[in-house]
């Protein structure tokens, strides 16, 4: 079992606190290299950590975040969620984590996942992020799905509603044309008269939407001071 996560021991004074929340896509498998570009940012201005679905995991090694980090970041799931909980007082993961990000990035995004998110399900430890996170936190979607997945029905109506209602940023996939709307672009028919919408935007797009993020934000918070617990669980714990 790895060492525990506490958002006050975690956040770095000055730095951007960036959290990367990874589901079942082989997108996935950008993580690594995604938490790699962030740290050799010039400025040193960001401080990076990952939550993955235990799907995510199946398709890259959380080891090699810690490896291509110098041990800074680590990826946290469901394993760490319940295994360092064992008593009343005991921090929560998911309540340090929201606590410490001051931007949160759901890339890839499955549409199982969106789907949970757009129904408020929250039984996993990105999820529970997702849920628990204070909604003035900058939030960004980055789905990653098969064609006929994306352009299902439902995920239209899911993207609407996290977009219109809970202020999300949404972006992408590569080959959309609309988001919400679902629409997509007539450049993509293929000569066979399919087309293909649905791989995650790149991530040197991802990482300069981080970057961008950071230069746009207010710079005269106490960035060493993560957000105050939940009053809901220090209440009930
Ligand atoms: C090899 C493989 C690749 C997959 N790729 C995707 C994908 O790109 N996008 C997606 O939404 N689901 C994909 N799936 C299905 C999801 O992994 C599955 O729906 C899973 O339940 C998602 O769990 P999560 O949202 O908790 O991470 C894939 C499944 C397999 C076996």
């Amino acid at each position: 079992m790895s060492k525990e996560f506490l958002a006050t021991s975690y956040r770095r004074p000055g730095a951007y606190h960036v959290l990367l929340l990874s589901t079942g896509s082989v997108a996935s498998i950008k993580i690594p290299i995604i938490v790699q570009a962030l740290l050799a940012d010039p400025g040193n201005r960001f401080e990076v950590q990952v939550a993955a679905t235990n799907t995510s995991l199946t398709f890259f090694d959380p080891q090699l975040v810690g490896e291509v980090s110098g041990g800074r970041s680590s990826v946290w799931s469901d394993e760490q969620e319940w295994g360092h909980w064992k008593n009343k007082g005991d921090p929560i993961l998911h309540i340090e984590l929201r606590r410490w990000a001051d931007i949160v990035l759901v890339c890839p995004c499955s549409a199982n996942t969106l789907a949970k998110i757009a129904n408020g399900l929250c039984d996993n430890v990105v999820t529970s992020v997702l849920r628990a996170l204070d909604p003035i936190t900058p939030t960004y979607l980055f789905p990653a799905m098969n064609t006929f997945m994306y352009t299902h029905p439902l995920t239209a109506k899911q993207l609407k509603l996290v977009i219109d209602e809970l202020g999300y940023n949404v972006i992408g996939p590569q080959g959309s044309k609309g988001l919400a709307c679902g629409d997509i672009g007539k450049s993509l028919m293929l000569a066979t008269g399919s087309f293909r919408v649905g791989a995650m935007t790149e991530w040197t797009d991802i990482v300069q939407i981080i970057k961008d993020a950071e230069a746009s934000r207010p710079k005269d918070v106490d960035s060493a001071t993560p957000k105050p617990a939940s009053p809901f669980y220090n209440d009930v714990t």
